[in-house]
């Protein structure tokens, strides 16, 4: 079954590095039947286009703007990244809600920025800690997913990607058992079909992040409910991440 396997570079690859990455990527997944989208930092999205071109990789980008223009500096616009050839783009990771101070609402106006600019949005939604101890994840992940859908339409979901990271899993080697992703992934989706329809949760895609490696990613892309993976730090050794590319599932 195809997935989505998408790298998040996060603060790493400098332009200098990116070329080699790039090229080496894109010929260890000539194979590859899924869908392939890694996402480096802006300065280096320029050389990874260029050497990604004609591959079965496609580009996203980690941040954009809410806005499409104004006074903005050091910002970065929707149709900034799609004109660099960018057809991703990852919206309010937990790291951007907690150093950045991104809200639900910030995260849904770059939702629809980005949407009306063409671009497809990875929205990442995740516990933390205490709130999973406390048994509120689900309601913490619903009020996140509520939120970031406010006045999206339906037929605007085939561009939306839903990654599910609970934060405590994010960098820190816990990687989620596979009973709770299968569980907060179907919940995902059962709160999709209450706010839009049967078809549209189970149209979606669902993606888990936090703490995918080598050694776990088979297990956890392969729940039925599980449509691909969003990869830290395990992408960015090529190596690994292109055998995780060209996994059958
Ligand atoms: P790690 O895979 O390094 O845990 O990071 C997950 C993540 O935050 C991807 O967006």
């Amino acid at each position: 079954m195809k997935k989505l396997i998408i790298g998040n570079f996060k603060m790493n690859t400098k332009p200098s590095e990116m070329k080699a990455y790039a090229m080496s990527l894109a010929t260890k997944t000539t194979e590859s039947k899924n869908e392939i989208i890694v996402c480096p930092p802006y300065t280096s999205i320029a050389i990874a286009k260029q050497f990604l071109d004609g591959s079965n990789v496609t580009l996203g980008a980690q941040n954009v703007c809410d806005v499409e223009a104004g006074k903005c500096t050091g910002e970065i616009s929707a149709s900034m990244l799609k004109d660099a050839g960018v057809e991703y783009v990852i919206v309010g990771h937990s790291e951007r809600r907690s150093k950045f101070k991104e809200t639900d609402r910030l995260v849904n106006k770059k939702i629809k920025t980005a949407l009306a600019s063409g671009l497809k949005v990875i929205v990442c939604l995740g516990e933390d800690l205490v709130e999973r101890q406390n048994k509120h994840a689900n309601a913490v992940v619903k009020k996140q997913l509520d939120e970031a859908l406010k006045g999206i339409y339906e037929n605007e979901l085939e561009s939306v990607v839903i990654a599910y990271e609970p934060i405590w899993a994010i960098g820190t080697g816990k990687n989620a058992t596979v009973k709770d992703v299968q569980s907060m992934t179907n919940f995902i989706r059962r709160e999709i079909s209450d706010l839009y329809s049967e078809k549209a949760g189970q149209g979606i895609n669902v993606v888990y992040g936090g703490s995918v490696t080598i050694s776990n990613y088979k297990k956890l892309i392969s729940i039925p409910s599980v449509s691909g993976a969003l990869i830290g730090g395990a992408c960015l050794d090529v190596d690994n991440f292109a055998m995780m590319c060209r996994e059958n599932f």
